[in-house]
């Protein structure tokens, strides 16, 4: 397991289509939703919740985003159907990162969504630090009322990520990173 500095200068995202298995146990998915779940949160709101995609569940999610997409598009093919019904079935598991944000007295919305946002990103790094890798994706169907009702999400629920864990079939290549020259100022300065 390499160390937290470490960690944290080398992760990279997996493509879903790239997370094979074995799935996390029981044990390690314990780990990476408390880990999740362990994130600044003003207010003590919890306001996000998680939703686990495993096994044969997947693809039942995945029949509600097919009959939604081909609802929409009479003219999609069959190959179109079966890649929108395996949408959540490509990664062993697939973790719901979902906002409950909303009006408060005292505590901004904006704050809450961004608690979801550090929920989510912990979950990412918590299964890389497990010997996983993941992938932090919305797609088309996160941002469908529909499809979100069917997923079981309330009217004021909305997706932070879909976070996509699984075993990486290949070590992932850089990226170039934003430089800092670019985004850092000193007040100032
Ligand atoms: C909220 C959010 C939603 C995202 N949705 C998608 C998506 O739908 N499809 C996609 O290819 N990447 C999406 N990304 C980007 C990937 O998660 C990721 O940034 C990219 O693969 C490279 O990440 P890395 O630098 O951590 O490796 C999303 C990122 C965020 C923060």
């Amino acid at each position: 397991m390499p160390d937290a500095l470490d960690l944290l200068k080398t992760r990279r995202s997996v493509k879903p289509m790239e997370l094979g298995g074995p799935a996390p146990s029981a044990a390690e998915i314990e780990t990476l939703l408390t880990i999740a779940a362990r994130v600044p949160d003003h207010g003590k709101l919890a306001p996000w919740r998680f939703i686990l995609f495993e096994g044969e569940a997947r693809l039942k999610a995945g029949e509600t985003i097919s009959s939604v997409f081909r609802a929409d598009r009479a003219d999609a093919t069959p190959d179109q159907i079966d890649f929108e019904r395996k949408r959540l079935a490509r990664a062993p598991l697939v973790v719901a990162v979902v906002s409950r944000a909303g009006p408060h007295v005292k505590i901004p919305e904006w704050e809450q969504q961004l608690s979801a946002g550090a929920a989510a990103m912990n979950l990412v790094n918590a299964a890389y630090a497990l010997g996983f890798a993941a992938s932090w994706i919305t797609e088309w169907y996160a941002y469908d009322r529909r499809v979100l009702d069917a997923l079981g999400l309330s009217p004021n629920e909305r997706i932070a990520g879909f976070v996509h864990i699984g075993r990486p079939a290949k070590p992932p290549e850089e990226r170039d990173r934003p430089k800092l020259a670019d985004i850092v100022t000193r007040f100032g300065g």
